[in-house]
């Protein structure tokens, strides 16, 4: 069994980023700017929206943290949204998920200028990637993606079992898996909750996507000898012997379903940094469409 480093991975990515925004910055260029709007307390919001702001610092971008009350109102967060869909500084920008439950949240996602939508989710954009188009890969896809042909995985021919079918995660991994593609040309299943005896499917997975949210749903007897596992699950588990109160992990059941496995990535430090990446990598391309214009 192999690990899949994805903080190695990503650390390496953004030597190549950092060195590219330095290249820009010497030619006359401003840094890359990315914006993130966080309506709320929600912890893993918070850690994550952290996380995106250090990993910025690191590779040279400008970033900026908008934080907004629960209170705020549907009216208050869109015109939020039309000044960065026009403020000629910001390159990109997110807006954190999941929002209160009083926001509509596909208005909000819809009123994203799609040429700033780094994270992928405006309709304009999942229709692009649907097709093929050059368009913002959302993160975690990304991130997979990445971490399949870093480590040279082959997914032509091969049976890709996706668990989950959520608008960020399940659907479009299984989308590009399918396409014709460098990391494509799969025989792609997508498993759901309502997917009757999950285990005879991923029991046929030559690679595993595990994004459900369940904590440890996926256990070794549902995984078959020398497959690819990938875990995008991230929970926090009690834990009274860390400083923090809890560990991470994911939906897989690592202890028991890494040695049934050729490679399998672990929670933390498997896809979760590779989001980042992601991110940074799509803002760069947002600059790009700008200057294509
Ligand atoms: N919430 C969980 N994952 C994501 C993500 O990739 N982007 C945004 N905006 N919110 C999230």
């Amino acid at each position: 069994m192999k690990l899949i480093n994805g903080k190695e991975v990503a650390d390496t990515i953004k030597k190549t980023i950092a060195l590219e925004v330095a290249e820009m910055v010497n030619n006359g260029q401003r840094a890359p700017r990315l914006a993130a709007v966080i309506v709320g307390s929600d912890p893993a919001s918070l850690t994550y929206v952290g996380h995106k702001e250090r990993a910025c610092e690191q590779v040279g971008f400008e970033s900026e943290l908008l934080t907004f009350d629960e209170s705020i109102t549907q009216e208050e967060l869109l015109a939020v949204i039309h000044k960065l869909n026009t403020d000629p500084l910001t390159d990109g920008f997110i807006v954190q998920l999941p929002l209160p439950k009083h926001i509509n949240e596909e208005e909000v996602i819809n009123a994203i200028n799609p040429n700033k939508d780094v994270d992928g989710f405006h309709p304009s954009n999942v229709g692009r990637l649907m097709t093929g188009e050059d368009t913002f890969i959302s993160a975690t896809p990304f991130g997979i993606v990445e971490l399949l042909d870093f480590y040279n995985i082959e997914t032509s021919g091969k049976h890709c079992v996706v668990v989950g079918r959520s608008n960020i995660v399940g659907r479009p991994i299984a989308n590009l898996l399918s396409q014709k593609n460098k990391v494509g040309d799969a025989t792609v299943t997508i498993c759901h909750s309502r997917t009757k005896d999950i285990g005879h499917y991923t029991r046929m997975a030559d690679i595993l996507i595990v994004a459900v949210g369940v904590h440890n749903m996926i256990t070794a007897d549902m995984v078959k000898e020398g497959a690819v596992v990938i875990d995008v699950g991230m929970h926090r588990i009690k834990d009274e012997t860390k400083k923090t109160g809890y560990h991470l992990a994911g939906d897989v059941d690592f202890e028991g379903v890494a040695p049934k496995c050729s490679m399998i990535t672990p929670v933390p430090g498997g896809v979760g940094p590779m989001t980042i990446i992601a991110l940074m990598k799509n803002t760069i391309k947002a600059i790009k469409y700008r200057n294509d214009k």
